[in-house]
């Protein structure tokens, strides 16, 4: 078995992964959100604390299956550094001293292999990661060979809801509130720009959007519920239109033969209703990752740790270091 540890933003997870059959044996998150939430952003001090907390306590509840355990995997990269640091820490004391090796996971992979939680992996595959930190589409053809096709310039897609719910005093994190205040407005009230329309390019960009929507705010005052519910159903509906224009393009070019979202924000209804579509149309496979996987665990990292035990890639403790950006 493999334990693994995930605390690359603001949740802590840990879980335990069979190795021989992808089975789950143990897993355990506990979310930051609401701690947060005041803020109206992960506050990262503050992130890092609530892993202090967290993290030993989920540890102790997983003691009985140290002596089944063959290595430790932990999330190194990318996300908040002093965040990433309560993980590896972790993780190297857990190698020292139960004498195991380590394994490095990146964060995005672990996303990717969300979809193979408890199964076989489907490969290869094209993906639309939609996080707080990230917009990409990439192309998988194995662990280790995969291909940024497309990425943001600016924001990213989750990261725009959590801006524009903080410009509206809505909590955090942004997208589940405005998806739901969104199935009570009206998507056509603001004709928000759809950004990059114009442009041939596969890339997106999300700042333009949020600057709309802030005008739009500050033009309107005091804002009654119903107003508020109209603006996150038009921006909603343009932030998905956006990734449907590009991905469209991309589909007409080179239809994939299995497609994936994932991601926190790939638990999106409108998002994944349109991409359905787009698929249905292309007869290409659409897989998911099932919703309570979707945002950040550890069980996705115990995933790919699986598959790099399987080829030896380990790392040295000496050479495993936090990393913020994705290499
Ligand atoms: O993957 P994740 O848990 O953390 C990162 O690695 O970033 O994704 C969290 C992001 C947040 O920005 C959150 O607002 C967004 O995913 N999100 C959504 C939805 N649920 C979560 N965005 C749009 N619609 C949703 N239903
Ligand atoms: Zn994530």
């Amino acid at each position: 078995m493999i334990l693994s540890i995930e605390s690359s933003c603001d949740d802590s997870s840990i879980a335990i992964t069979e190795i021989a059959t992808n089975r789950l044996i143990y897993h355990k998150k506990i979310s930051q959100e609401l701690q947060h939430s005041v803020y109206g952003g992960v506050v990262p001090e503050l992130a890092a604390r609530l892993h202090v907390e967290a993290l030993p306590k989920i540890l102790e509840e997983c003691k009985e299956y140290f002596p089944k355990l063959k290595a430790i995997a932990v999330t190194n990269a990318p996300g908040l550094s002093v965040t990433l640091m309560e993980g590896v820490t972790m993780a190297k004391a857990l190698a020292i001293s139960l004498n195991l090796p380590l394994i490095a996971v990146n964060h995005l992979k672990g996303h990717i292999y969300s979809l193979f939680i408890e199964k076989d992996s489907i490969l290869p595959l094209t993906v639309l990661l939609v996080s707080g930190g990230h917009t990409q589409i990439i192309e998988v053809n194995s662990l280790s060979a995969m291909k940024i096709l497309a990425s943001t310039m600016d924001d990213s897609f989750g990261e725009s809801f959590d801006k524009v719910a903080k410009m509206m005093d809505l909590g955090y994190p942004g997208g589940p509130v405005i998806q739901e205040l969104s199935f009570n407005g009206d998507s056509q009230k603001f004709d928000f720009p759809v950004p990059l329309r114009q442009s041939p390019k596969i890339e997106f960009s999300y700042s333009g959007l949020k600057n709309a929507v802030r005008v739009e705010i500050e033009k309107q005052g005091i804002l009654s519920d119903e107003m508020k519910a109209d603006i996150c159903a038009s921006f909603q509906r343009t932030a998905v239109e956006h990734i449907m224009q590009k991905l469209k393009k991309l589909f007409k070019q080179h239809a994939p033969k299995n497609f994936a979202i994932v991601g926190g924000a790939s638990a999106n209804v409108c998002l994944r209703g349109e991409v359905e579509k787009l698929c249905g149309k292309y007869a290409t496979a659409l897989m998911l990752s099932e919703l309570k996987y979707c945002s950040d665990n550890a069980a996705m990292i115990g995933r790919v740790a699986v598959e790099q035990y399987k080829v030896s890639d380990f790392i040295k403790i000496d050479e495993l270091d936090v990393q913020t950006r994705v290499k």
